[in-house]
């Protein structure tokens, strides 16, 4: 779906400091994809790319065969992959939800009956239908990033990319994005890609890759990669709270070698241990 060529890019025009530094990623139609990595490391570049907001230095970014670096395709691109950014105030634009929602298909020029069933559609994939005619900053920080996913998903792109748009959300508004997020992958076949601060939503991803000093560091499933604690620490990364557990038991020798990511599954292994004893 996305073809990223070692690509490499810098803010500044001296090009001392890359923000990417020959960064090379195959992104799979309908794959869930999580990017981790430390403050800095490159991660929201690396989205920006994605939809021609900003084209590499050096190297190409090819979406769908179509290189972003070629301006005749910049809406196309765009068409395709949508981009949900941290901050939800920062994402709103009109003082109505379902005018919010219908903003990005206004821009790529629908025709104005399709974008309101485009706007009721969306709105109900987030499940924000009630909220259509309320005031966008009433709302709390999960329902607006909701309202911005339902902008994205207006547009009907085969590419959803979130940058830590869970980063400003409590714990609740941040479950609904994630299964909002899964939801489309699962039974829209979107393409997802969630770059993340938080390892426990890294786990629930097909594919991991790892950004540190505007590169690629580390990609794997999520097994491999929760596997490989060391090294995530050593580029300043958590492992999810259960891979702590897991590596401490493995440690002790209470735990023969495990790969449980998930509470669910460190209770699989762990109450038969229990019940033994
Ligand atoms: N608008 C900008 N102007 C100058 N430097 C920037 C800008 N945005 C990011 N950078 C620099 O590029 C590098 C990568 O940043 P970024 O892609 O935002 O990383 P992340 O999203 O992983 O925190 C960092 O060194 C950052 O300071
Ligand atoms: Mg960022």
């Amino acid at each position: 779906m996305i073809e990223i060529k070692e690509v490499t890019y810098s803010y500044d025009d001296d090009s001392a400091h890359l923000a990417l530094d020959g960064v090379s990623l195959d992104i799979e139609q309908g794959e869930f994809l999580a990017i981790v990595g430390h403050n800095g490391s490159g991660k929201s570049t690396l989205a920006k790319m994605l939809n021609a907001l900003i084209v590499p230095d050096s190297g190409s970014v090819t979406v769908a065969g179509m290189d972003t670096a070629d301006e005749d395709r910049t809406l196309d691109i765009r068409r395709k992959v949508g981009i949900v950014f941290q901050n939800p105030d920062n994402q709103i634009v009109t003082t109505v939800v379902e005018e919010d929602v219908g903003f990005g298909p206004e821009n790529l020029g629908i025709p104005t009956e399709e974008i309101l069933q485009r706007v009721a559609k969306a709105l109900d994939a987030v499940g924000m239908t009630e909220y259509a005619k309320s005031a966008p900053h009433m709302l709390s920080g999960g329902q607006k990033q909701r309202i911005a996913i339902a902008g994205v998903l207006a547009i009907q792109p085969e590419v959803l990319v979130l940058d830590e748009a869970t980063a400003m959300l409590d714990p609740i508004g941040r479950k609904a994005v994630l299964e909002i997020a899964k939801r489309m992958n699962k039974e829209r076949g979107i393409t997802v890609v969630m770059i993340t601060q938080y390892m426990e939503e890294a786990v629930i991803a097909d594919r991991v890759v790892v950004m540190n000093g505007g590169r690629v560091a580390m990609q794997g499933t999520p097994g491999e990669i929760f596997r490989r604690g060391d090294e995530l620490r050593a580029i300043r990364l958590d492992v999810p709270v259960m891979v702590e557990l897991r590596e401490k038991l493995e440690g002790l020798g209470l735990l023969g070698e495990s790969n449980a990511l998930t509470v669910d599954e460190m209770a699989e292994e762990i109450c038969p241990l229990l019940l033994k004893n």
